[in-house]
């Protein structure tokens, strides 16, 4: 996939704010601090779009960028980070619900999770939430770099049975450090866009 064009459209409060051109769209969903922005820099080749931090729980809106004007990316606070008040929290589950129970133009979620560790709780709800829409989710393990070639099978294998990843989906390995995954990941996008 050659990225001609990456910009940030808006980043979203509420769903009033979001893009109303109605072109197709990929979500991503994660833990705080796992790696979606790194993930989706990685995609578009960019360095920094989408912002990245050490800091946990940065990404408070929805981000949406929009890639070769084709289609949004859509970057997801994360979810899982201690810190965060229950009122925040029943902020962050309101956004999700608006956005992902209503946004018709979605074709499918990426969901990241950390190869190193087996999926929390957490993941494994996001998992089934997404599922119960209907749509494909695409379980990119990513942060390949920091574990031994000799591990990945046994991680891979962990994964998929903690998350019981359904037939149809993908679980594709993946490093922003390396672009390993790279273009199995573009593959799978682009059968869920369609383009
Ligand atoms: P929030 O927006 O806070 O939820 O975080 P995020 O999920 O967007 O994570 P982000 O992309 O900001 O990455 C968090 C940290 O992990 C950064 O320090 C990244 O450099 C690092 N990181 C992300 N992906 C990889 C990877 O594949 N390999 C390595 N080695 N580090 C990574
Ligand atoms: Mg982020």
């Amino acid at each position: 996939m050659k990225v001609n064009t990456a910009d940030i459209v808006i980043s979203a409060a509420s769903q009033k704010q979001y893009p109303k051109q109605p072109i197709p769209e990929i979500a991503l969903a994660g833990r705080s601090n796992v790696g979606k922005s790194s993930f989706i820099n990685k995609m578009i080749q960019r360095k920094n779009l989408a912002r990245t931090s050490s800091k946990p729980g940065k990404t408070q809106t929805l981000n949406f960028y929009i890639i070769n004007d084709q289609f949004h990316f859509v970057d997801v606070p994360g979810y899982g980070y201690a810190k965060v008040s229950k009122k925040e929290r029943a902020k962050w589950g309101k956004m999700m619900e608006e956005y992902f129970a209503e946004r018709e133009q979605l074709r499918a979620t990426a969901l990241i999770i950390d190869v190193r560790h087996k999926p929390t709780q957490d993941d494994v709800t996001m998992y089934d939430y997404l599922k119960h829409f209907g749509l494909p989710v695409m379980v990119i393990a990513t942060k390949l770099d920091k574990i031994k070639k000799g591990q990945r099978h046994k991680q891979l294998k962990m994964i998929r049975e903690v998350l019981e990843i359904e037939e149809e989906d993908d679980l594709i390995p993946f490093s922003s450090e390396t672009g390993e995954g790279k273009d199995v990941a573009w593959r799978t996008m682009l059968s869920h866009l369609k383009l």
